[in-house]
């Protein structure tokens, strides 16, 4: 069975829905550890609850950038898990980290990637008055929010959405999308090869049309 890791920095809904997933079987996996980057953050509550290895590398208790990137990897090293799965990690990967594992580390984005990398992507569709939103589930290199597209699910956007609306919106689609993905890699059903992003034979999973869910 593959080995996960999971990469948080606050709620952790995404990462209860893997948890979710693996538990019932959906997941051809098993989440050998989460790590926050932030102390208080609510994932790590979820994860103990759940009997998951649960470590805090805060970024708050070191002298610099340097020492925190250090650790992380260091870490990751450690665990020799197949697949690291960040879920709302909220910090920017260094380059030695991003490069050492690509392909095998995973993001999930809230917009419809090109568009609107980095924060505040609600905010923007709000204010572009965009009519389509969405997720983006992509392999992550050292450039932020630019890996190799794995996955996009898409919502359609009235003239009256507010944030917060987009925020649950979003979060519903993420909860389907991002467990699907992660479970058609632990099956090798999804790998990179040369860079590229491959399925194996019309494994893609139900719903998904051109490489977009509809919800
Ligand atoms: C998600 O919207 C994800 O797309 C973004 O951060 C958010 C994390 O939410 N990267 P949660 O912590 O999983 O609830």
């Amino acid at each position: 069975m593959k080995k996960i890791i999971i990469l948080i920095s606050g709620n952790g809904s995404n990462l209860q829905a893997i948890i979710d997933s693996c538990k019932s079987g959906n997941i051809d996996g098993e989440i050998v550890s989460v790590i926050s980057n932030k102390e208080n953050a609510y994932g790590i509550q979820r994860a103990m609850k759940a009997g998951i290895t649960t470590k805090i590398i805060s970024d708050d208790s070191f002298n610099s950038r340097e020492e925190f990137d250090k650790t992380l990897f260091s870490s990751l090293m450690e665990i020799e898990a197949d697949l690291i799965v960040l879920a709302g990690f909220m910090k920017i990967l260094s380059k030695k980290t991003a490069d050492h594992f690509y392909g095998k580390i995973i993001n999930i984005h809230p917009s419809l990637l090109p568009k609107y990398p980095g924060l505040n992507t609600h905010s923007k569709v709000v204010k572009n008055q965009d009519i389509i939103h969405g997720v983006t589930i992509h392999y992550v290199s050292s450039q932020l929010d630019a890996g190799p597209i794995i996955a996009q699910g898409r919502i359609d956007v009235n003239a009256h959405a507010d944030i917060e609306e987009l925020i649950n919106r979003i979060h519903q689609v993420e909860h389907i999308i991002y467990p699907k993905i992660i479970n058609l890699i632990c099956k090798n059903d999804i790998y990179m090869e040369n860079g590229n992003v491959n399925f194996k034979n019309n494994s893609h999973p139900r719903g998904y049309i051109c490489n977009s869910y509809e919800i």
